[in-house]
């Protein structure tokens, strides 16, 4: 996996860009192999990128999509809808990145907070929540189905 496009040094932030329809074939792809069993359809995901309120971005590496993430805000309080990093470029700081933009993003829109689902065993997201100061503030049983699994709802307070 080479350097995402628009990094250029060891401390350059990868670039983001907005997502668009014609990331649709790749994002498919990417949520079957990040989230099987209940990976978004390519329906499903060409509603999200055109849902009121939302905000959806990538990051590419090599003019290829390899991180996704994308919040919704509904005039109160925004939700991460989802965030993936390729396997291949994942524990490289994209993730980082894509959650300090979400939260970014929120405070611009004058959100309350930030909030997000996270399966209650998916300890890689739970560790990236928690670094970047969101806390478990309630439980959902068995939200994801077909894997039949609770979810925390996390929070991040911005005023
Ligand atoms: C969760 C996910 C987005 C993290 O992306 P990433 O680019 O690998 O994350 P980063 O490299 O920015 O990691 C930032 C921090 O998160 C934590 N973290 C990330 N991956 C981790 C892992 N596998 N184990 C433990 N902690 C992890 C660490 O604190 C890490 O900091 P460090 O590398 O300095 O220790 C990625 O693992 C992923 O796409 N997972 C599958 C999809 C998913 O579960 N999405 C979240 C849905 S709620």
């Amino acid at each position: 996996m080479s350097a995402p496009d628009g990094a250029s040094g060891p401390a350059a932030r990868p670039a983001l860009r907005p997502l668009t329809a014609a990331d649709l074939p790749r994002l498919v792809e990417l949520e079957e192999l990040l989230f099987a069993p209940s990976a978004w359809s390519a329906g499903m995901l060409a509603e999200e990128l055109q849902a009121p309120g939302r905000w959806y971005v990538g990051i590419d590496a090599s003019s290829r999509l390899v991180a996704y993430a994308g919040l919704w805000f509904d005039g109160e309080v925004a939700q991460v809808m989802t965030i993936g990093v390729d396997p291949a470029a994942q524990r490289r700081g994209l993730g980082s990145v894509l959650v300090e933009a979400l939260v970014a993003r929120a405070r611009e829109l004058g959100a309350r907070g930030v909030l997000l689902e996270v399966r209650v065993d998916n300890e890689p997201a739970l560790a990236l929540y928690r670094r970047h100061g969101f806390e478990v503030v309630g439980r959902r049983r068995r939200y994801y189905q077909p894997e039949d699994v609770d979810a925390f709802t996390m929070g991040l307070p911005l005023r």
